[in-house]
């Protein structure tokens, strides 16, 4: 089983958040069992050093590091005046002024560095797949490459081009969609399963809306050799989210959740509110420039305690949520 390969006590992975998990988060699922993730998705290269030495600091226990496979956006000026619009009635009711310019940094190099110069062994992507470079500088430095999928077809793609595993992520699940093939599907985990076990040879890692014990259960027998949780683990104790943010999970209702291109630019799953409904039809531009022009909406409405114009990525099952407390006695429940 995966765990055996990881080294860890349990077939679960604390699923990479970024923007979410801390060090001392990282490190609390990795103590008390779990495959810890950084979610550098957001961070440069020296960044990404630091918060890896940061983690290793309070655990020696093996984790993850989870990067965002980036692609230099298209930009067509049109649509991002369009999108620049769209946004405006946010702005002027924020008090705020547009961002003048947006730059997208080249930072997956320094990524990819930071992870072989602090020797993490094991490294996850979304949103695509490393070109055959980064994944041969990887494997020549010994580490495992686990690649994420939404369909059949992107899971082969992930075993053919040679990385270790695959999370399957299902259409329950929380936060962005991994999805690099159009058009961007919601597949049910169960239905992604059942389509993709037998299909691969590569282990599966199940993730999306799996918040109780029966359902990790369900996805270990449909053939994962291991499950990757997000949602459920938000409001541990030392997931070091906004109350807000927590007490959202906590008092979300069934199909609450959403998903929508209007923070980022990509397709995530959050909270519906009155952001997502208002910017449903808008235009918005690519990933990354959307997730820029909002950046200042998002910090305001967050020091506001207004939580209809942030970001609240969580899963179709948060609704079911309920238990609070360490990362280690919310693992126990699920076991
Ligand atoms: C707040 C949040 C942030 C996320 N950020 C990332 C990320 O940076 N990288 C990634 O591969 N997956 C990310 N995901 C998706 C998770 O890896 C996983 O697919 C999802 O949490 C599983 O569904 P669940 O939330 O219902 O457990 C994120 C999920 C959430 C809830």
């Amino acid at each position: 089983m995966l765990h055996t390969t990881f080294a860890i006590q349990y077939p679960i992975i604390q699923a990479p958040m970024a923007g979410v998990t801390s060090p001392k988060f990282v490190a609390a699922s990795a103590e008390a069992g779990l495959l810890g993730s950084i979610g550098a998705g957001y961070l440069d290269g020296e960044q990404t050093k630091h918060f890896i030495q940061e983690v290793k600091k309070l655990t020696t226990k093996p984790f993850a590091v989870n990067l965002f496979v980036q692609e230099e956006p298209q930009i067509d000026i049109e649509v991002l005046q369009q999108a620049r619009m769209a946004l405006q009635p946010f702005y002027d009711e924020l008090g705020l002024s547009p961002v003048q310019s947006v730059v997208s940094k080249e930072v997956f190099a320094g990524q990819v560095q930071a992870v072989i110069d602090e020797k993490v062994a094991i490294c996850s992507f979304t949103f695509g797949i490393p070109t055959a470079e980064v994944l041969k500088q990887l494997k020549d430095n010994g580490v495992y490459t686990i690649g994420t999928a939404t369909t059949l077809e992107e899971a082969i793609l992930v075993e053919q081009a040679g990385m270790d595993a695959v999370v399957l992520q299902g259409g329950e699940a929380g936060g962005h969609r991994g999805s690099f093939t159009a058009p961007m599907q919601l597949i049910p985990l169960h239905e992604l399963l059942q389509q993709v076990v037998g299909k691969i040879t590569i282990p599966i890692i199940a993730a999306g809306g799996l918040v109780a014990k029966e359902d990790i259960q369900k996805a270990l027998e449909a053939g994962a050799q291991a499950v990757q949780i997000g949602t459920v683990l938000l409001v541990a104790d030392e997931c070091e989210i906004s109350p807000l943010y927590k007490k959202a999970v906590l008092a979300s209702k069934e199909q609450q959740t959403t998903v929508t291109l209007a923070f980022t630019g990509k397709p995530a799953r959050g909270l519906a509110n009155d952001f997502t409904k208002r910017m449903k039809d808008a235009t918005v531009a690519p990933y990354p420039l959307q997730n820029y022009l909002t950046a200042t909406i998002r910090k305001e409405s967050a020091e506001q305690g207004n939580a209809e114009y942030l970001s609240m990525w969580m899963g179709e099952n948060s609704y079911l949520v309920q238990k609070t407390g360490t990362v280690r006695s919310i693992v126990e429940k699920l076991l």
